[in-house]
């Protein structure tokens, strides 16, 4: 194996401790909406509420019912909205099918300034206008950006390839990237031959949560692999490469997990603070 690793748990770490100060300044809320279980979802709650510990943030689990009504949904998100005790609050994803199907419709009642998963029109908008942060940025894309910076991988001018187009990650991210100028190719489940457009990345981004999805063979030499898969398998936690194959290849890759999955969190956290900020 010849891949350097970047490991998103040291950078997540020295984001948060650069918080802590603001944190006790501003005394920022984050709420956590979840609706029903999910085994993976409360494993991410528990690493957000952990991380805001860490930071000495205040946080609240609102943990609802399956069967909660859009109605009830709606009436907590006017509450949340209302509240200035509420910083910032986030709808743990995925939601129970009956609320999934209207998920644009709670997202369309959320206000944009507590929005501090970046998920609403605004904040997506802003996002496509402006490459400075004058909105709230998807928490896992902005944690894919730091830590390109953190290691100093130049963005500008490489051919980044973005596999996945999910609202939350693949068509932020690609907007992300293409704020910083690179050249900015984005996969999909209907792409055809999706080896012969990996094998151009210079900078290749996976987000489907497939394990085995990429193999070395679609690694072109030298390039740096940034895995934001996460599945649950009887071996653990997988990402969507096949590791030792990819980073034979690659120069550098994130490892899953301990690569972006911190960073997401760190950045949800620094969405807070800076929510909390603006609200002053
Ligand atoms: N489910 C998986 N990732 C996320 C995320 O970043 N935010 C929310 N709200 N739900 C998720």
């Amino acid at each position: 194996m010849s891949a350097r690793i970047l490991s998103g748990i040291e950078l997540a770490k020295r984001m948060l401790d650069g918080l802590r100060t603001e944190v006790a300044q501003l005394n920022p809320q984050l709420v956590i909406v979840q609706v029903g279980h999910d085994p993976a979802s409360d494993s991410y709650i528990r690493k957000k509420m952990e991380s805001c510990d860490a930071v000495g943030m205040r946080v609240q689990l609102m943990s609802l019912e399956a069967n909660t009504t859009m109605e009830a949904m709606q009436s907590l998100i006017h509450d949340l909205n209302d509240d200035a005790n509420v910083s910032g609050y986030i709808i743990q994803l995925p939601l129970p099918p009956h609320l999934a199907s209207v998920q644009p419709l709670l997202f369309r009642s959320m206000d944009p300034k507590k929005d501090v998963d970046g998920f609403t029109a605004y904040n997506m908008g802003k996002l496509l206008l402006s490459k400075e942060f004058e909105h709230l940025p998807p928490a896992t894309p902005a944690g894919v950006l730091s830590l390109l910076d953190q290691y100093a991988i130049p963005v500008e001018g490489k051919h980044a390839v973005v596999v996945g187009h999910s609202n939350i990650v693949g068509k932020p991210l690609a907007a992300m990237l293409l704020n910083r100028n690179a050249t900015v190719s984005v996969c999909h489940k209907y792409t055809q031959d999706l080896g012969a457009i990996t094998r151009q990345a210079d900078i290749l981004c996976t987000a489907v949560g497939k394990p085995g999805l990429i193999r070395g063979d679609m690694i072109k030499p030298g390039a740096v692999v940034i895995d934001i898969g996460i599945v649950r398998t009887e071996d653990g936690i997988v990402g969507d490469c096949v590791f030792d194959e990819v980073a034979a290849v690659a120069s550098a890759i994130t490892p899953v997990p301990g690569g972006v999955g911190p960073m997401t969190v760190a950045c949800l956290i620094r969405n807070t603070v800076t929510a909390k900020k603006r609200q002053q």
